[in-house]
C-alpha cells in the first residue's frame, strides 16, 4: 500500500515551478529516500508533502484521500499524520531537550495536561535513547544527540510518517551509521513510513526501500536502493561520483 501518492505534482514558489510533473507513490511501513543535486527541490517536496506549503499544481493523497491545502480542517488532520525532522536540526538553544520535544504538543493541543506531556517526552526520548539528557540544553548535546533529538521531536504525536531533511548532514561516519539503526528500528518497531532526504550511498544501501532522484525539475528516476547502485544513467553516475565524499548542504 502507498501512503502517499502525488498526482501532476508542481511544487516551488510563487510563480517557479522547482519540480514538475511528480507522480510518486511513497509505500507505507518503508524507508523512501530522496535524491538530488543542492537546489533541485528537496527540501520544497518534503514541505509541500508535509503539508507546510501549498503545491502549485496537481494533487497529494494521503491514505487515498486528497489533501486540501487550503483548508484548515485538512491540513490539521494531515499534522496529527506526520513529524518533521527539519534540515539542520534547529532544537531551540534556550529551551531544554525536553521542552524541544513537547513543542509539537503544545502548539497542536495547548490544552493537554503537563503530566501527560511530560509521559509524551519520556517516552518520544526514551525511542531514541536519550531518556536520561531530558534536561540538557543542546548546547550540552553532541551532534548526534541533538539529531536524535529533533527525530524524538518529529515523532512525539506518533506520526504515521516522518520527512527527515538531511539527518546525518554534519555527522561523522559512525555516529551517521548510529542514526540509520535509528531510522530502521523507528521503521521496524512502529511500522513507521519514513522519507529521508539522504546523499550517503553507504546509507542509502542500508536504509532505502525505494529511492527517488529528482533532476532537472522532474523525477528522474525511481526504483529499490540496488537499481540504484547498478545503474547505468550518466545522470546517476556522475551524481555519485560528483557526490563522493562531498558534504552537500
Ligand atoms: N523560500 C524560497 N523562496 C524562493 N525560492 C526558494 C525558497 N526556498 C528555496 N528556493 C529555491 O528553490 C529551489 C529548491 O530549493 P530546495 O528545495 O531548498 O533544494 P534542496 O533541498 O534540494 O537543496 C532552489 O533553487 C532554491 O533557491
Ligand atoms: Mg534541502
Amino acid at each position: 500500500m502507498d501512503i502517499i501518492e502525488t498526482r501532476e505534482l508542481a511544487v516551488g514558489y510563487g510563480d517557479v515551478r522547482v519540480l514538475d510533473e511528480l507522480d510518486l507513490a511513497i509505500p507505507a511501513g518503508r524507508i523512501s529516500v530522496v535524491l538530488g543535486v543542492s537546489g533541485s527541490g528537496k527540501s520544497t517536496l518534503l514541505k509541500t508533502l508535509a503539508g507546510l506549503m501549498p503545491p502549485l499544481g496537481g494533487e497529494v493523497r494521503f491514505a487515498g484521500a486528497p489533501v486540501d491545502y487550503y483548508s484548515e480542517a485538512s491540513l490539521r488532520t494531515l499534522y496529527g499524520k506526520v513529524g518533521v525532522l527539519y534540515q539542520g536540526g534547529a532544537l531551540l538553544n534556550s529551551l531544554t531537550l525536553a521542552e524541544n520535544v513537547a513543542l509539537p504538543v503544545r502548539m497542536q493541543f495547548p490544552e493537554m495536561p503537563l503530566g501527560v506531556v511530560e509521559d509524551m517526552v519520556h517516552s518520544a526520548l526514551a525511542q531514541v535513547g536519550l531518556a536520561s539528557s531530558a534536561g540538557k540544553h543542546p548546547a550540552e548535546l553532541s551532534g548526534g544527540m541533538k539529531k536524535r533529538g529533533a527525530l524524538a521531536r518529529a515523532l512525539i504525536l506518533d506520526p504515521e510518517v516522518v520527512f527527515c531533511d538531511e539527518p546525518s548532514s554534519g555527522l561523522d561516519p559512525i555516529t551517521s551509521a548510529s542514526l540509520d539503526d535509528l531510522l530502521l528500528s523507528v521503521k521496524e518497531t512502529f511500522g513507521m513510513t519514513l522519507v529521508v532526504v539522504t546523499h550517503e550511498l553507504r546509507s542509502i544501501e542500508r536504509v532505502a526501500d525505494r529511492v527517488f532522484v529528482l533532476n532537472d525539475g522532474r523525477l528522474h528516476f525511481c526504483g529499490e536502493s540496488a537499481d540504484l547502485v547498478a545503474s547505468e544513467d550518466g545522470f546517476i553516475k556522475t551524481f555519485f561520483l560528483r557526490k563522493d565524499g562531498h558534504d552537500d548542504t
